[in-house]
């Protein structure tokens, strides 16, 4: 895991599951069994992504309850405010207290064709509107095997380094292969990537930035591999996809010095 400056972050990417009733079940339960566990969110940060509808629900229980979890939107429009129909500024995300968004994940890239430049707009409107970006980048097994590791995550990355002052975001990491597929990257070629990303953000924006940089590595990350990650010196946390709709999964994820005496 990463030096002590950086406080590990595992995030749950809900895609688009949970409508809002659900969405409080679940954070409800998630904050029992977390207390239960006595975690520290000091130590550890948990923050869930929902769907837009379950925001305010979810802000709401949060703020009301004091739950120390944090959360986030799952995407966000490069512009502030006009006439485009269904986007979401950063703006209202602000609003509600959104923590962070997620930008530029490969589902996104890939079903509605987010280009490099669109994500890089977006990270700036996030960091614009006061909430941290979550810059999701990743390769096929084609690119990594044709272009070598870590090219391609780089190249994305790189875009959006170009376009955003030096800013605080955290990027994850997720080969394509590994969502959804139950084959998640080993931590070593995690790790080579995120250390690659990591000299990214050494290069363009300096050895500051990249140290308090989190970066995460997300891809069939279950409570079962995601010690293996975490004891990866560029590895800071973990987008947890599938496994963050299990509460007891995602707490058991969110405890993993438990279980990996970290
Ligand atoms: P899975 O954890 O379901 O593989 O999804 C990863 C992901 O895409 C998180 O953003």
């Amino acid at each position: 895991m990463g030096i002590m400056s950086r406080t590990p972050l595992i995030a749950g990417n809900w895609k688009m599951n949970l409508d809002h009733l659900q969405a409080i079940a679940t954070v409800q339960k998630l904050a029992w069994t977390l207390k239960d566990a006595r975690h520290d969110f000091d130590d550890v940060e948990v923050a869930v992504f929902p769907p837009f509808t379950d925001l305010r629900s979810v802000q709401t229980l949060i703020s009301a309850d004091k739950l120390p979890i944090r959360f986030g939107g799952q995407d966000v429009s490069r512009y502030a405010s006009g006439a485009y129909t269904g986007e979401i500024s950063g703006a209202f995300l602000a609003a509600l207290d959104a923590a962070y968004v997620i930008v530029g994940h490969s589902e996104r890239r890939m079903m509605h064709a987010e280009t490099d430049q669109i994500v890089a707009e977006k990270t700036a409107a996030a960091v614009q509107h006061g909430v941290v970006p979550v810059v999701c980048v990743g390769e096929t097994s084609e690119d990594r095997e044709s272009r070598g590791a870590g090219v391609v995550p780089v190249e994305q990355l790189q875009v959006v380094l170009d376009a955003v002052q030096p800013a605080e975001i955290v990027v994850a990491y997720e080969p394509v292969w590994a969502i959804g597929s139950g084959q998640a990257a080993t931590p070593d070629q995690a790790q080579e990537d995120c250390g690659a990303l990591r000299r990214a953000i050494a290069g363009a924006w300096g050895d500051e930035a990249a140290t308090a940089t989190r970066v995460l590595y997300g891809g069939s990350v279950k409570s079962g591999n995601i010690a293996g990650f975490m004891r990866e010196p560029d590895i800071d946390g973990a987008l947890v996809g599938g496994a963050s709709l299990d509460v007891a999964e995602f707490a058991a994820i969110a405890r993993f010095r438990q279980h990996v005496g970290l």
